[in-house]
């Protein structure tokens, strides 16, 4: 089927490659015409695992393009896929600024043709938009019959994007409309796994139920790890036996540094916002979005403990992206633990596999390095930030030998305690002192 993906970011590159890889013709839109000269090329712009490769596939193939014309691809489609940006604004709500002005280009372009061709189409929203606004899209496109309206998120993982994508664990199809419906069951016939056909508000309340409820299982384990602290217990093996009980499940039971990334802060500030504006308090998410932001404040007075003051001292920081496999930075625990210990008056090196460059614009004054160990090298202590494989995977012998003094943090709970215990180091995780 031929179809178009308007927004080429995170969400919308990863639906375009991965509707190409189902056999299916794209054609991927953006306004910004040197990020499609890019993409022409065959430059992700990202880094996503096998991304850019598949990417390079599919162009030589001819299964996906780019433009930057939305004619190009409208008209030529069956389906149309908007992925652009819905940021929060400052209050937390979410800004359609972009979705809205996208959806009156495609309505004018289809009514401008009207009558050379009556093809159906769908205009498919995969941006995560507040609850109500798919039906007040529909209700927007209802004098132009051929343009159905569906709501269809995705729950992919940077880091994994592409392998959910063509993976998924449901595909959420919300539409009142037969003839969507149809259109969408026929795109997705290749992928194994269960449909939920549902309306467009339950669509979308799916998205932010999920996110809300991931962030808030992070949350609960975080607070039960300060407690865990307190009393000696280790939250990693309270996360593994509460996790048995199938009712709650081993995922996302991971005390740390808190969530980052580009869904769970914005999700949950917008669900939160969309409860204040329909006179729903939603004390929980708020709870959950509180604890999210003091974890780094508790880390570091956790941290002060063993190392009381930290001014003067070296401090080096492994893994600064907001989770391992990616490159973005956005609502990274890095951004939070930074400041904070800088105003503790600590001196900071840094190692991030892909993340290096970003982090040294907005702090110019650290000290980066091109492996854990030459961050470590001469450091008071050393703080897992983001549980990458080279910064996980240590031999703690060598780290004990490079550090100057043997204090180990560990903000995902990710390093091997025994090993670093047995190396002579002093090890203190989030909650498993
Ligand atoms: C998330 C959702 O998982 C995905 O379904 C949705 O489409 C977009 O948001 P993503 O942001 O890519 O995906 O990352 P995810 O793997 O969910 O992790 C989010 C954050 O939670 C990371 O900062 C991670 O470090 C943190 N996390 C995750 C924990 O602190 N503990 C855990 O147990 C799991």
């Amino acid at each position: 089927m031929k179809i178009s993906v308007i927004g080429t970011g995170y969400v919308g590159l990863t639906t375009a490659v991965s509707f190409a890889l189902m056999g299916h013709d794209v054609i991927g839109i953006d306004i910004d015409q040197t990020k499609v000269a890019r993409l022409q090329k065959g430059e992700a712009g990202i880094y996503e695992p096998n991304l850019e490769k598949e990417l390079q596939n599919m162009l030589a193939l001819g299964k996906v393009s780019f433009s930057s014309s939305l004619e190009a691809g409208i008209l030529s489609s069956r389906a149309i896929f908007v992925c652009v940006g819905t940021p929060p604004l400052p209050d937390g709500s979410a800004d359609l600024s972009a979705l809205n002005q996208v959806l009156s280009s495609i309505k004018e372009r289809v009514k401008a043709t009207a009558g050379a061709s009556n093809v159906t189409r769908v205009v498919v929203i995969k941006s995560t938009v507040p609850v109500g606004t798919n039906d007040h899209i529909a209700r927007q496109f209802a004098d132009v019959p051929e343009l159905l309206v569906a709501s269809n998120p995705e729950f992919l993982r940077e880091g994994s994007a592409l392998h959910d994508s063509l993976h998924p664990s449901r595909i959420v199809l919300g539409t009142e409309e037969p003839q969507a419906l149809a259109i969408l069951e026929e795109l997705y016939a290749s992928l194994v796994c269960e449909r939920v056909r549902t309306t467009r508000a339950n669509a979308e309340m799916i998205k932010y139920g999920s996110n809300a409820f991931l962030a808030t299982k992070i949350s609960f384990m975080n607070e039960l790890a300060r407690l865990s602290a307190e009393l000696g217990a280790d939250i990693t093996e309270v996360a593994r036996g509460m996790g048995l009980d199938s009712r709650i499940g081993p995922y996302f039971l991971g005390a740390g540094l808190g969530y980052g990334g580009s869904c769970f802060p914005k999700d949950t500030s917008a669900l939160s916002e969309l409860g204040a504006q329909h006179g729903v308090d939603m004390p929980l998410l708020k709870q959950v979005q509180q604890v999210n932001e003091l974890q780094p404040v508790w880390f570091v007075e956790q941290l002060k403990k063993l190392l009381p003051t930290l001014a003067g001292l070296k401090i080096a920081l492994l893994g600064l992206s907001f989770k391992p496999q990616t490159d973005d930075m956005r609502e990274a625990a890095s951004l939070r633990l930074i400041p904070l210990l800088l105003r503790e008056g600590a001196v900071l090196s840094a190692y991030d596999p892909l993340c290096n460059e970003k982090v040294r614009k907005l702090y110019p004054d650290l000290d980066f390095a091109d492996n854990p160990y030459q961050a470590l090298a001469g450091a008071d202590a050393g703080v897992l930030v983001t549980e990458w494989e080279q910064c996980v995977k240590l031999d703690f012998t060598r780290v004990k030998s490079t550090l100057r003094q043997p204090f180990l943090f560990d903000g995902r709970n990710a390093w091997d305690k025994r090993a670093a215990i047995d190396a002579g180091l002093t090890y203190m995780g989030v909650g498993r002192s």
